[in-house]
């Protein structure tokens, strides 16, 4: 291994963590993570290791705990968003939802923690959403996980700042990723046209929001602990066109 600081990005196999993962890779040494290692083999790494984790199994987690090496930086990706109205939420999507956003982040903090695999100066990143202050129809339980994971990030930035870790969410509004393209499956073109013209700062490309993470990760934000900073901004107020 090089003398580079050691990131670990969780669910770097699509969308935000492999951008991210690409942005960043000559920068760091990088131990990444995906349910299926082949998605992977695209970024040409050099300087990596890549692990099998399904954050719904918590000896994934464990194991991913024990074999990495003491981390300077951390991206916590794994998110799903299914769009439930709340009378059809049943308790198997309520617990796989909560479980990828939410709780396989909180476990994985724990078991790092606990083999004292964080590195004084680390920053710790969770990615939230902009659903927790602007949901839509069928959100709750997408923008419930998201605001647990805040919630969480907060608190822990208060426990670990005598360790000099910091801690912090990133709440992006739309970002172009295999997400969002699911998302459309459901939604008219003429639907997400009208939303770019009303919202148009509401919509990112990876790369944009890979750069703020890149930045969020280095020490070059290192005066930034505790915080939700937001990417992206919602019109309001304004009439439907
Ligand atoms: N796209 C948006 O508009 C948007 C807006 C706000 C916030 N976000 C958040 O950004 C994060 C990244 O999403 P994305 O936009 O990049 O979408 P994406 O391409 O669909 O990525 C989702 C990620 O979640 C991982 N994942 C899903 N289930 C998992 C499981 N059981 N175990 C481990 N990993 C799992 C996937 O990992 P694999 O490699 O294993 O498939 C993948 O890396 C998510 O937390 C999402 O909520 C996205």
């Amino acid at each position: 291994m090089s003398n580079k600081k050691h990131i670990l990005i969780v669910g770097a196999g699509s969308g935000i963590g492999m951008t991210v993962s690409e942005t960043i890779k000559d920068r760091y040494h990088l131990s990444l993570t995906t349910r299926d290692v082949s998605k992977l083999n695209s970024l040409n790494l050099t300087d990596a290791e890549f692990f099998t984790a399904d954050v719904l199994k918590n000896e994934d987690i464990e194991s991913l705990a024990k074999n990495c090496k003491d981390i300077d930086g951390l991206l916590y990706c794994p998110g799903i968003a299914p769009v439930i109205p709340a009378h059809h939420i049943k308790e198997k999507s309520l617990r796989e939802v909560m479980s990828v956003n939410f709780e396989g982040a909180v476990l994985l903090i724990g078991a790092l923690l606990k083999s004292k695999k964080i590195n004084k100066g680390a920053s710790l990143l969770f990615i939230s959403s902009q659903a927790v202050r602007h949901p839509f129809f069928g959100s709750s339980v997408y923008s419930a996980s998201k605001a647990a994971i805040e919630a969480y990030a907060l608190s822990l930035s208060k426990e670990l700042q005598s360790k000099k870790i910091r801690v912090n969410c990133l709440a992006p509004a739309y970002v172009e990723s295999p997400m969002l393209d699911e998302a459309r499956m459901h939604l008219s073109d003429s639907f997400i046209e009208n939303m770019k013209k009303m919202h148009p700062d509401a919509f990112a490309e990876s790369e944009n929001i890979a750069s703020i993470i890149k930045f969020l990760l280095s020490g070059e934000s290192k005066s930034i602990n505790g915080q939700v900073l937001q990417a992206g901004s919602f019109n309001i107020n304004i009439p439907s066109l």
